[in-house]
């Protein structure tokens, strides 16, 4: 097998330095490309043009199974052989997708059972995507013929960089609650508790005297018309969040096996919405954590919402260089109003991901379907042919990427401030009924997020398991679910001088989705106060507090228990009790929030951090510059992104790559990235 150049296979030992296998020269350049569309004359069409974009990636085949297995046990690879063949002749390295995202309609007619069963016992039907339970001995067997089948047929071929498992694990087939998950469900259950008796004391049966004495009456949350109990609610989205991930490793298996030097992927969704899996666990399982990622076009600070999804998949990587695997070029499909990206807007959002760790910025897709349900979503070369503005931006990126190749293989600099964010806990969050529906997992970490970000703060998301030395402050938004052992850990880092920010309904249960005691639970010593009852608030409620700050959705009734307040209500029914807290424990402090800042009070907030804690920016530059560095060992570059429509100014000086002139302190132009090789490295 010919030598393979870029991407990495992460090491499993995280202290070993990374050893890099590039999956191409540079930034990997590209995006999901379905030849199986087009007539192939079409096809010379997009390799000439893939190569005026400066084009080196294409995800291949991830949905074509039932054009490469036509009948059961029946395959034509005719098409993929020739195109795999184009694509290396034009330079076009392929991350080959395992098509078992999208099973024929063969096999669902042979095999209706594969469909998930969704909670009201209803099975699904054929004719979307991702139409199989992950539980299915049955899809399993099919899937794995096909995996093994590819992969003896293309391990070798020389366009080969990458295997990109199915797409999208769980999207459409996140939960299934058919009678045989519900068989993987139990089993699942007795290995983690080992006894029903462990279970019963674990969830608290003994409420509504749901107790079991054998594993196999648990059933999966089907519809039972009340609320089910918490505990049982976040283990089945453990549970299936883990059925998801042994599908993958059945089919990485099978891969690894044929092809062991090929890296592995599978495509994760890391984003600003109720997640389908805890890709923290699943970025050990990968050789390349890839990540997809929409901005979402009624937010105008999308980009601050880009920002944080991207530090959160480089946390789950360890840091490691990552893969921007799908993005789009401009608008999607599926939100209900589809907003086209304005100009500027598709590289500034690619290289933000790149700013924050990504090796690559892959679009979905490249060449916009005529027919499908995706029709109308955008594409490298739109309807309209490349010239258009999508076109012609996306070929320009191309060549920025080609200008900004040193960057590659470089690190993001470790951040000053680490921000806690638990997949884990955000589902514990939504399993079982809580004191308001407003309570959101993602809202409070992004907005805290996006004020450190204006500030050019950088911020790193951690686990609460993870090692919390050499950072100067610690947030923890809204972890509802906290151990008491990272509770510690966060209190004795503390102790030897950090400096912590913790906000409402924090610590409040335990793994088991189960209440410590009194609030808030785990942190009420680090804290220093005591909270007798939530006071949760109406919408379109709101109450000031007594230093000006505006607070909405959320209140509680708290004692100081060895804090000082900073801030107590001035207005509402809980006026005088305090609503901001600072507990010194040590050489440092521990302060609490018990109510939802709106953005300015969150901007104040956090300058008093900024002070407290000597947090030094990335580079002394205007509110709103995004800045982020990327590090070698003996070199820097500086990213900044202007997101506005005014020039923002920047006090760093180099060589900007984008533009190959000199910068010196001076105004970033409305809408511009640069990318400075810094003078002082
Ligand atoms: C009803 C039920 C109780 C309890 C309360 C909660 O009154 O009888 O068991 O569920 O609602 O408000
Ligand atoms: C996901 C899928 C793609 C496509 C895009 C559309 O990311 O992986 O196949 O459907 O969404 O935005």
């Amino acid at each position: 097998m010919q030598a393979r150049s870029t991407f990495f296979s992460r090491s499993t030992d995280l202290a070993a330095p990374t050893e890099f296998r590039r999956i191409s020269d540079g930034f990997a350049f590209g995006g999901d490309y379905s030849p199986e569309q087009w007539p192939e004359e079409v096809w010379l069409e997009d390799i000439e043009l893939m190569r005026r974009a400066g084009v080196n990636s294409v995800n291949l085949g991830v949905f074509s199974w039932g054009l490469i297995e036509v009948a059961d046990g029946v395959f034509d690879f005719g098409w993929l052989d020739r195109i795999m063949d184009l694509l290396h002749e034009g330079g076009v390295g392929v991350n080959l997708a395992t098509p078992t995202a999208a099973p024929p309609i063969w096999l669902h007619k042979a095999h209706p059972e594969i469909l998930p069963v969704d909670d009201h016992g209803i099975r699904k039907a054929q004719g979307g995507r991702l139409g199989w339970s992950p539980s299915s001995a049955t899809f399993r067997r099919y899937a794995l013929r096909m995996v093994e089948t590819l992969a003896e047929r293309y391990g070798k071929h020389p366009a080969l960089r990458l295997w990109h498992v199915s797409n999208e694990l769980g999207n459409e087939n996140a939960q299934c609650f058919s009678d045989e998950t519900g068989q993987a469900w139990q089993q699942w259950l007795e290995r983690k508790f080992g006894t029903v008796q462990a279970l019963n004391d674990a969830w608290g049966t003994a409420f509504w005297g749901h107790h079991y004495t054998a594993f196999d009456q648990i059933q999966p949350p089907r519809y039972s018309g009340t609320g089910h109990n918490p505990g049982l609610l976040l283990d089945f989205e453990r549970f299936s969040s883990d059925a998801l991930l042994e599908h993958y490793r059945a089919e990485r298996e099978v891969l690894r096996r044929i092809t062991p030097d090929v890296p592995i992927t599978t495509n994760f969704m890391v984003q600003n919405h109720p997640g389908v899996a805890d890709y923290r666990g699943w970025a050990a399982e990968v050789d390349l954590v890839s990540n997809d990622h929409y901005t979402i076009g009624t937010d105008p600070e999308r980009h601050g919402e880009l920002a944080f999804c991207a530090d959160r998949v480089r946390g789950m990587a360890s840091g490691d260089p990552w893969l921007l695997i799908e993005h789009s070029t401009s608008a999607v499909n599926w939100q209900p109003r589809n907003r086209a990206k304005s100009p500027g807007e598709l590289t500034r959002n690619s290289l933000a991901h790149i700013a924050r760790g990504a090796e690559g910025a892959l679009f979905f897709q490249w060449r916009q379907s005529t027919a499908g349900s995706e029709q109308f979503h955008s594409a490298v070369v739109p309807h309209g042919g490349a010239d258009t503005k999508v076109y012609r931006e996306a070929a320009a990126l191309g060549a920025t990427l080609k200008a900004i190749a040193e960057v590659a293989g470089s690190r993001v600099e470790k951040a000053s401030v680490a921000m806690l964010f638990d997949y884990d806990a955000a589902t514990a969050l939504r399993s079982g009924r809580k004191p308001s529906v407003d309570l959101d997992s993602v809202a409070v970490p992004l907005a805290l997020h996006r004020a450190l970000t204006a500030r050019g703060i950088a911020v790193d998301v951690l686990h609460p398991s993870d090692d919390l030395t050499g950072y100067a402050a610690v947030v923890v938004p809204t972890l509802f679910l906290m151990t008491a052992d990272d509770a510690a850990r966060l209190a004795a880092w503390v102790e030897t001088g950090g400096h912590a920010i913790v906000t409402y309904f924090s610590g409040i249960v335990n793994e088991h989705n189960r209440v410590h005691g009194q609030y808030p639970g785990v942190l009420r010593d680090l804290l220093g106060v005591r909270v007798e009852e939530f006071f949760p608030l109406f919408e379109n409620e709101a109450v000031t507090l007594d230093n000006g700050w505006t607070g909405s959705l959320w209140t509680e009734l708290m004692h100081l228990d060895g804090a000082n307040a900073l801030a107590s209500y001035a207005t509402g029914e809980l006026t005088g009790v305090p609503a901001v807290t600072l507990n010194t424990v040590g050489a440092g402090t521990a302060q609490y929030v018990a109510t939802h800042l709106d953005a300015r009070s969150t901007g104040a907030l956090i300058d008093d951090l900024i002070e407290r804690a000597a947090l030094r920016p990335v580079a002394v530059a205007d509110h709103g510059l995004e800045l982020v560095r990327r590090v070698s060992p003996t070199q820097s570059w500086l990213f900044a992104l202007n997101h506005s429509s005014e020039p923002l100014q920047l006090e760093a000086s180099g060589i900007d790559l984008v533009s190959g002139t000199t910068f010196t302190p001076g105004p970033v132009a409305a809408g511009a990235v640069i990318v400075l090789r810094e003078d002082t490295p």
